[in-house]
């Protein structure tokens, strides 16, 4: 099949990909010139597993294009995805003016009838909004060109993305044309061959599932890290809890891990976007609304224990940081937990050394740019000299076995706070490591 992605970043880059390694023609486009020239040379503008290789080899194969040029892209192609970004607009609602600047491309190029597929994060009835869209330029144009819009919210998770997209755990289609859901069908098959994963509905039911699916998800991360602080209040220990309540498989071990709080360009957008959403229609949404509150406070008590135990003011204390991605496996710092940590502690007067194994030109670059006392290092240990304790942000492999001897003689003082609940298996105590978690006194 003959396909285009219109926004070539995380979500229209590995979805693009895969189709690609499917056999599919596949043109993904960009408005960011400087993006297309590198990705044209295999140059990837991201970190994921797997991508790489996979984008330069479809490229080799004549299966993946790159190109800024819409209407070029669209000549042969019988579906167009739009991927671009839908970010936190002002007032807390999802700002569509990026979907809808493609729709009118798309409206002005297209030259054959055509599937207009929203792969965008988008509030429900967007898809009304893509159609009038498109429809209008049609209409300047006076033409009589056939299209659907379809709703195909995407589920990917950053670190694992090609493995998600390969082997999703469900398609959802939302669409009221037969022929768009055949065509959806076909193009979504090879990744549906083990069962049938694909789940066809209508469009308002499938842009609410994407945002439904998230709010579900933070609400997990939130009750638990709400669990875990009542459980230092009240001298209960989170982790124990968490291992008590996972077992019953009503509740399940996933996102119930107590921590910084969720981060990413996703969660924390929709959502804001979700309440918004219901309010616009009447409703409030009291336990959203409590949802994005709570991880608000939760991404300031790694930073709270350190005062407790520092003082207020941390002038002339060095803080080691491991892990400034907002999670393991990606560059990605959209709304890291790490970004609100270390700015709590450099207004407080302290000096960073942070180490990540892949952000770290994101932070030096936009997410920490401008900010001062960072001291950015190349290795985990370096981090530890001359740093008065460690503190884990994220949990990167790397991160979850170390060396407790070295970290306990090159730190100042030997005191570990974890962010992450990663190191309560180890009897850090008996080592000599004075060690702060989550969920603990
Ligand atoms: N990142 C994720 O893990 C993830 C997962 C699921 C869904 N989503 C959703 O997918 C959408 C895209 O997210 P993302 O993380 O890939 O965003 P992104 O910011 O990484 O990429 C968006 C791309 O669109 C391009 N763009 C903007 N306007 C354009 C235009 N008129 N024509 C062509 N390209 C244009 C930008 O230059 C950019 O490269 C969002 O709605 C997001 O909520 C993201």
């Amino acid at each position: 099949m003959n396909i285009t992605i219109i926004g070539s970043g995380y979500v229209g880059l590995v979805s693009g990909t895969c189709f690609s390694e499917m056999g599919n023609k596949v043109t993904c486009v960009d408005v960011d010139t400087i993006k297309i020239e590198k990705l044209n040379k295999g140059i990837i503008p991201i970190f994921e597993s797997g991508l790489e290789l996979m984008v330069v080899q479809n490229i080799k194969n004549k299966n993946l294009f790159f190109t800024t040029d819409l209407s070029e892209a669209l000549k042969n192609s019988e579906i167009a995805f739009i991927a671009v970004g839908t970010p936190m607009g002002d007032d807390g609602s999802a700002d569509l003016q990026y979907v809808l600047a493609v729709a009118k491309s798309i409206g002005q190029s297209m030259q054959k009838r055509l599937v207009v597929v929203d792969k965008s994060t988008v509030p429900v009835g967007t898809a009304d909004k893509v159609k009038a869209t498109i429809q209008k330029e049609l209409d300047i144009r006076k033409s009589d060109l056939q299209f659907d819009v379809v709703s195909n919210p995407e589920f990917l998770k950053e670190g694992v993305a090609i493995a998600d997209f390969m082997k999703p755990d469900r398609v959802i289609v939302g669409s009221d044309s037969e022929y768009a859901i055949d065509k959806m069908k076909q193009l979504y098959h090879p990744f549906c061959m083990s069962r049938d994963r694909f789940m066809s509905m209508d469009i308002r039911s499938a842009e609410m599932t994407k945002y439904a699916a998230n709010a579900m998800l933070a609400t997990k991360i939130s009750f638990m890290n709400e669990i875990a602080n009542i459980c230092e209040k009240v001298g209960a220990d989170a982790n124990l809890v968490r291992l008590g309540i996972g077992s019953d498989n009503r509740i399940g071990y996933s996102f119930i891990y107590p921590g910084v709080g969720y981060g990413g360009s996703c969660f924390p957008k929709d959502v804001k976007a979700l309440t918004k959403i219901a309010k616009e229609n009447g409703y409030t949404a009291q336990l959203i609304t409590a949802v994005e509150q709570v991880n608000d406070a939760q991404k300031l008590v790694i930073a709270q224990k350190i005062v407790n135990r520092f003082g207020q003011d941390l002038t002339g204390f060095t803080f080691g940081i491991w892990g400034l991605a907002f999670k393991p496996g990606t560059d990605d710092m959209r709304e890291a937990p790490s970004i609100y940590v270390i700015k709590e502690l450099v207004s407080r007067g302290a000096q960073i050394k942070a180490y990540d194994p892949k952000a770290i030109d994101e932070a030096k670059e936009h997410y920490l740019k401008g900010v001062q006392n960072i001291m950015y290092v190349t290795s985990k240990y370096d981090v530890l000299k001359d740093s008065d304790a460690l503190v884990l942000l994220t949990e990167w492999k790397e991160f979850r076995i170390p060396d407790f001897e070295q970290i306990k003689a090159q730190l100042k003082n030997p005191i570990i706070f974890d962010g992450r609940n990663q190191y309560n298996a180890f009897n850090l105590e008996e080592m000599g490591i004075e060690y702060h978690q989550i969920g603990k006194q």
